[in-house]
């Protein structure tokens, strides 16, 4: 298996590999490293459905049996009570620290399994094995784990590295369109604040990679996003500086999804419409020039737009954009955009925030 790039973290290297077919390599893989112990796979019911039968066939025939840890697929499933019931059962298993625990699904399955895998015995091996475009180029990435807390989300968690990210992207094969679309705002948010070879890729052919086949050109791109996370990652693992570009269109997504309850709006139909609202915002703050403004706006436009929400109150997105953890001392710290490819952190003044959430609720 080819690395497609390393990760430094604090508590060592780890290699994020991308590629086709992967599932079926991680039984043989563990059994060729020599490794005699147990392994727990945490997973949904729907990627049990569709790739359970690869990755635990290829587990058994490689001499393990596999202690599968499955929830209800989505956001409510990741929580202190879900993790409480999986330490139990790996109690009852007998599970130890030098034993493996591989988090096979999108990012509630990545966080989750990684928060059980962080805390079961203070810290047992762990795998991130995504299954979703957003967990492969983003949540598997850069050792963040957590659950969500009833008065907000990922509010409970640790930094927690995985051993390996290992996303095989054929299993983006069954994720549906509007998940992948999901993942594709990560894609083109790093690409953006980064790259700008990248940005000229995805403007190609958005929608291909959103609703074609799996196929080299979308495996590539998932490489190059992951590679792309990997970097920032490495610099700045606890979010002091670089990692702060990641958070471009979080500012206004994040309090999005906030004011509007988080239904119906998706994660990534809030980051577009809050990446949209920060290229104007740069653009009004002179840091972007009117072309390049344009050019973002319009590859954002391809995005499908999100229906039947209804705008949030103005006040409230106000103050969920302020409550947002990047906001320090009343002053946002803003990711704008100096060009295609290139993202800052600057300090946002609170009549800007102002015009920023007015550009949020126009572009709904
Ligand atoms: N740790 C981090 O750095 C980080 C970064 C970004 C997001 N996150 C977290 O990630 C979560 C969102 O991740 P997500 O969008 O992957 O959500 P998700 O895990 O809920 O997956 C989305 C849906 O896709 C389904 N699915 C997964 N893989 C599939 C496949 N191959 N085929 C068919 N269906 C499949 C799931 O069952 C689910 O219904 C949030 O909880 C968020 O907080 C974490
Ligand atoms: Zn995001």
């Amino acid at each position: 298996m080819t690395v497609t790039a390393w990760v430094t973290s604090a508590s060592g290297r780890y290699p994020v590999r991308v590629g086709r077919g992967l599932l079926s390599g991680l039984g043989p893989g563990l059994r060729r490293s020599g490794f005699q112990g147990q392994v727990a796979v945490v997973s949904d019911a729907t990627v049990l459905e569709a790739w359970g039968p690869v990755l635990l066939l290829n587990l058994e025939s490689a001499g393990y049996s596999p202690t599968v840890l499955s929830v209800v697929p989505g956001e409510a499933s990741k929580t202190v009570a879900t993790a409480e019931i999986f330490w139990g059962r790996l109690i009852e298993a007998g599970f130890g620290r030098s034993d493996v625990l591989l988090a096979c699904g999108g990012g509630v399955v990545g966080d989750l399994g990684g928060f059980v895998a962080a805390t079961f015995h203070r810290g047992m091996r762990f795998l991130q094995v995504p299954t979703t475009l957003l967990a492969q180029v983003d949540a598997s990435i850069g050792g963040k784990v957590a659950v969500d807390h009833r008065l907000g989300k990922n509010l409970v968690g640790a930094f927690y590295p995985p051993e390996q990210v290992v996303a095989d992207v054929e299993t983006l094969a069954t994720l549906p369109p509007r998940e992948r679309w999901n993942g594709l705002a990560e894609v083109v948010k790093v690409a953006l604040v980064r790259d700008a070879d990248f940005v000229a890729e995805l403007e190609r052919d958005l929608e291909g990679l959103a609703e074609g086949p799996v196929t080299e050109r979308l495996e590539a791109v998932v490489a190059r996003a992951a590679a792309l996370k990997a970097d920032v990652v490495s610099a700045d693992e606890r979010e002091a500086g670089l990692r702060m570009l990641l958070n471009f269109g979080h500012t206004l997504g994040h309090a999005l999804e906030v004011a509007t309850g988080y239904a119906p709006l998706s994660h990534g139909e809030a980051v577009v419409t809050g990446m949209k609202v920060a290229c104007r915002l740069s653009h009004r703050l002179g840091r972007l020039d009117a072309a390049e403004e344009q050019r973002a706006l319009a590859l954002l436009d391809r995005f499908p737009r999100p229906l039947g929400v209804v705008p949030p109150e103005r006040e409230a997105l106000r103050a969920a954009a302020l409550r947002d953890k990047k906001a320090v001392a009343g002053t946002l710290r803003y990711v704008v955009l100096l060009s295609i490819g290139q993202g800052a952190v600057e300090a946002l003044p609170s009549e800007r925030l102002d015009e920023a959430v007015e550009l949020a609720l126009e572009g709904l």
